[in-house]
């Protein structure tokens, strides 16, 4: 049911799909922010109450809507909202939160070692990561009840599927603040005793927040491989598609759905073979085609043109 015009081209309307939270992925630069942005649009403009929010370190969501956006929800439209999370906002209100789970829950010999132990974690790498997969986490949280769709665009491949796997890394750390526990309730009960907790590491207060947060991870990561789909965008470009194919095959081996394939900025002159392959290769989750505009496609109407947003 290909309608074609114009000069041959198909035009494809956005598909709505079924999945809550949707995400965005494919190599940089092939219009990633760009479709998410005109994704939600067509969401909310079908009526949809969608949050459109960022977990690129590297924003520019606000450069495709053509309009400032920030940490908390922005209002673009009657349903759309838009956000730019703060990842080192995120990051010290997690180190803070942390110091203080653990000078409440802590006695005082121990909380040193627990300083040094996240000074330590919040250097890493993966510690601003964590602080903007925690927040997205929490804002999942939020759906359905405050949103009917959330979108995400995302950073790359990798950083999809470390997301999954976030409750197991968390697995070590829960374990390594159990082993200092029980060793400080060894070297001194008495001191326990002061700081208010219990002796049985079972109903210790931090690593009753630890072993929560883990559940919460586990229930995210659940979610996410039920509730949520990834929308592959490629150029039509073999290596593109080499490396979509890929990314595609790693995705669903790590239990993601994948949705719609866009295939995005098609020249007139596409290499008609070159799409037949793309179209069979995605077959089941179905593609849809956008033409390569000759103006960037910035800003509420240039995005809602991108595609068809009636019906
Ligand atoms: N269909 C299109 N036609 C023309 N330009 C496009 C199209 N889609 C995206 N662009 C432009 O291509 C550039 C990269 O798009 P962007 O959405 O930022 O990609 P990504 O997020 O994958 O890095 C931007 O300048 C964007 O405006
Ligand atoms: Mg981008």
């Amino acid at each position: 049911m290909l309608l074609r015009f114009g000069r041959g081209r198909r035009k494809d309307t956005i598909p709505l799909g079924d999945a809550a939270i949707v995400f965005f992925g494919g190599k940089g630069g092939v219009g990633k922010t760009t479709m998410a942005a005109a994704h939600a649009l067509r969401f909310a403009d079908q009526g949809l109450r969608t949050l459109l929010i960022s977990t690129d370190p590297a924003h520019s969501l606000g450069d495709a809507l053509a309009m400032p956006l920030g940490d908390k929800p922005v209002q673009v439209t009657e349903r759309l909202w838009a956000r730019e999370p703060d990842a080192d906002a995120a990051l010290r209100r997690r180190v803070r939160r942390i110091g203080d789970d653990a000078a409440q829950a802590l006695p005082r010999e121990i909380l040193p070692a627990v300083s040094r132990h996240l000074e330590h974690a919040a250097a890493g790498p993966g510690m601003a990561e964590s602080a903007l997969a925690d927040l997205l986490m929490d804002t999942m949280e939020e759906v359905p009840e405050h949103w009917d769709r959330l979108v995400v665009d995302s950073a790359p491949t990798g950083h999809l599927l470390r997301l999954l796997h976030l409750p197991e890394l968390l697995t070590p750390w829960v374990q390594g603040l159990a082993r200092q526990r029980e060793r400080a309730v060894d070297a001194d009960r008495f001191a326990v005793g002061v700081a208010g907790g219990s002796q049985e590491s079972g109903d210790d207060p931090l690593l009753e927040k630890l072993h929560a947060r883990r559940r919460k991870l586990e229930r995210a990561a659940t979610r996410l491989r039920q509730d949520a789909e990834v929308r592959l965008v490629l150029v039509p470009r073999r290596m593109v598609l080499a490396e979509t194919d890929r990314a595609a095959r790693e995705l669903m081996e790590a239990g993601f759905r994948l949705g719609t394939v866009v295939v995005n900025q098609v020249p007139d002159d596409v290499d008609p073979g070159l799409l037949t392959q793309v179209h069979e290769r995605f077959a089941e989750q179905g593609t849809i085609e956008e033409a390569l505009t000759t103006k960037e496609p910035i800003g509420l109407d240039a995005l809602r043109e991108l595609m068809p947003h009636s019906g």
